[in-house]
């Protein structure tokens, strides 16, 4: 069984449901070889990290950067991460409220230096809440679940 860790902040009600239907997606039936879990990002660890086999990390956008929270797991699992999970395989969720983009370029020169590899555009879900964030999000999930399960990531 492959291991799909989510480390995400989710500090609202939107961004919670998005979080669900991420689990929904890489926990959905039609996949068998994987299995989905979500740690909040001020409780992952490097262990966590080191157990999976594929990561999504998910943040809102707070002034122009990703929230604290995820930075935190950063500052705290980059040098015990580093060297031990070349090429994990990683996606992006992140929330904004009209923008996305300090919180895309952050997350990817943090990805970059401990070189993992970012397997799928960045999504990210801008503007006013929408239902179809929630759509979004599950397929995101489901992406990364069927790739892991088919070994193509
Ligand atoms: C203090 C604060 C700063 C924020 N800064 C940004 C920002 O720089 N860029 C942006 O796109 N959204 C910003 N937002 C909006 C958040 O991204 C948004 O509130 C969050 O993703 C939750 O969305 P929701 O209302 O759908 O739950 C900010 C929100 C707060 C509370």
């Amino acid at each position: 069984m492959k291991r799909l860790l989510i480390i995400a902040h989710a500090p609202s009600p939107n961004i919670k449901r998005m979080i669900d239907a991420v689990l929904k997606g890489a926990n959905s039936d039609v996949i068998d070889g994987v299995e989905a879990i979500f740690i909040p990002a001020l409780e992952a660890n490097a262990d966590d990290v080191l157990k999976a086999d594929a990561l999504i990390l998910g943040t809102p956008e707070n002034l122009g950067y990703m929230s604290g929270a995820l930075k935190d797991f950063f500052d705290r699992n980059y040098y015990p991460c580093m060297d031990k999970t070349e090429a994990m395989p990683c996606a992006i969720l992140i929330r904004a409220g009209n923008d996305g983009t300090g919180t895309r370029r952050a997350l990817e020169s943090i990805l970059t230096g401990l070189r993992w590899k970012i397997v799928q555009e960045p999504l990210i879900c801008r503007g006013d809440f929408k239902e179809e964030f929630i759509d979004q999000a599950e397929e995101l999930g489901l992406f990364m679940a069927a790739s892991l399960e088919a070994g193509i990531i």
